[in-house]
């Protein structure tokens, strides 16, 4: 039986799940809940100087049948007083000693930092998240998000906490921000044990439109928030994979954070250079015992695998993502209709014809309304099998066309920019762009 126990950056647990620092941290009840349905770490949510949160708190992108497809929340740190909060992580601790527990805090001075670091320390807490990510509320105080898009601070901060801190220390970046590098090379300066990331996305998840206040709305107003769920994974995976390349950065391990709801997320984020994982919104949607399926499913994946231990896998993924000029220009796929699946909607035809390259056509029979695919106009985008309702009914074939492989980097190399007229790329000749008069055709 593979082995899901970690030790991220000295912090031990019995899998990688970990909840994030958010509602379902709010409190020892919860966090004990959580261990005993089969969570191996818990970041707590985050802890620092009193504040008041508003009522009125959470919006969510309900996309067709999908509820909470996105999320956000205007939500802030903690508003439980700080004594209550250290009692209770000393509670869980007692209680499993072997789970990780890690204090997520924000505070704005040295000397907070250096006083809530011996409070945590003292309650038993096996690390500490610094919150550089919160895009709302505790950014406009100068904190949260605020740091984490400012690198000299984050930095100057990062190294406060080092010198003061016994335990390892996480820090938490913000996506608010054009290059994560820049503040991932902050944390690595400023000594930081790990990085944990996406915090949420600063967002507006939309507008009433009889009061004309944005959601969530508090007695007719509204606030950007921050947004997560499902919808942010790709963001969340692609910024991970950023720091996991980077030389002056891989050092530290990464715990991915972002849309993460079922094992196969999980799996991705750890095949681009993730060693723990921390979920909130999926939790917040479904509750606690998501985790069992999550453990059963990493567990038979690493079994057909032949993997014995999470670390077996971290960054596999990563030598195949390159850069766009290292793609080989002379590879070819084809689209291919399965005309038994076929259900005769149409959409690939029309999301080609009007959206795409005009590789599809329809039969002017009234027997059959299964489209056909002109094959030297399809430039193998995907576009069709991407909006086909039926499963496998629309595959992409790749078709050999005994051409060496060849990039971009290679042929600018050799002086030889490639055209999309290159005779000797897959592109061959371009595709059949009909004439502008041909789009009147269904005219009456
Ligand atoms: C309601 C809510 C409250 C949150 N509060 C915190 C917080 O106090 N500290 C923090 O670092 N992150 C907080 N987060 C961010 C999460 O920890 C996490 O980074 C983000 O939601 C992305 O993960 P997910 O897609 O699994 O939700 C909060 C998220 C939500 C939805």
């Amino acid at each position: 039986m593979p082995d899901l126990s970690i030790d991220f950056a000295g912090i031990k647990a019995p899998n990688p799940f970990w909840l994030a620092s958010g509602p379902p941290t709010n409190s020892g009840y919860q966090v004990m809940k959580a261990f005993d349905a089969g969570w191996g770490g818990a970041v707590w949510k985050t802890l620092g100087v009193p504040i008041v949160n508003v009522s009125s708190r959470y919006g969510s992108i309900n996309y067709r049948d999908t509820r909470m497809a996105g999320f956000n929340n205007i939500e802030l740190i903690t508003d439980r007083p700080l004594s209550d909060n250290l009692h209770e992580i000393e509670e869980v601790k007692k209680h499993f000693p072997n789970h990780a527990v890690i204090a997520s805090l924000m505070v704005e001075s040295r000397d907070e930092w250096e006083q809530i670091i011996r409070d945590v320390e003292n309650a038993g807490a096996d690390g500490i998240e610094l919150n550089f990510g919160c895009p709302h509320g505790m950014c406009e105080r100068g904190m949260g998000s605020a740091v984490g898009q400012e690198p000299v601070v984050l930095e100057t901060i990062v190294g406060w906490v080092m010198e003061a801190a016994k335990v390892p220390v996480i820090t938490k970046l913000t996506p608010n921000i054009s290059h994560i590098v820049d503040p991932g090379l902050a944390a690595a300066r400023g000594g930081s044990d790990a990085v944990s990331l996406i915090n949420t996305i600063k967002s507006i998840m939309g507008i009433d439109l009889d009061t004309y206040a944005p959601y969530p709305i508090v007695d007719n107003k509204g606030t950007n928030g921050g947004y997560c769920g499902p919808a942010v994974k790709p963001i969340a995976l692609e910024m991970v994979k950023e720091l996991a390349q980077h030389p002056e950065i891989r050092h530290m391990p990464i715990s991915g954070i972002g849309g993460i709801e079922t094992w196969r997320d999980a799996v991705e984020f750890i095949l681009l250079g993730a060693s723990s994982l921390q979920i909130c919104t999926a939790v917040m949607h479904y509750g606690f015992g998501i985790v069992r399926e999550m453990k059963t499913g990493l567990l038979e994946f690493m079994e057909q695998k032949g993997y014995e231990k999470i670390s077996d896998f971290v960054g596999l993924a990563l030598p195949n993502v390159t850069e766009w000029k290292h793609l080989n220009l002379n590879y070819k796929v084809v689209a291919k209709i399965d005309q038994e699946k076929c259900i005769g909607c149409q959409l690939c035809y029309v999301a080609c014809d009007d959206g795409a390259h005009q590789a599809i056509r329809v039969i002017g029979s009234t027997e059959s309304r299964v489209p056909e695919i002109i094959e030297e106009n399809c430039v193998g985008c995907n576009l069709c099998a991407l909006v086909c309702p039926v499963e496998e009914c629309i595959t992409m074939e790749h078709r050999d066309q005994g051409i060496a492989p060849v990039t971009w980097d290679e042929l600018a190399e050799r002086g030889k920019i490639p055209t999309t007229f290159d005779d000797d790329l897959a592109g061959g000749k371009g595709h059949h762009v009909p004439r502008p008069e041909e789009a009147f055709k269904f005219r009456k």
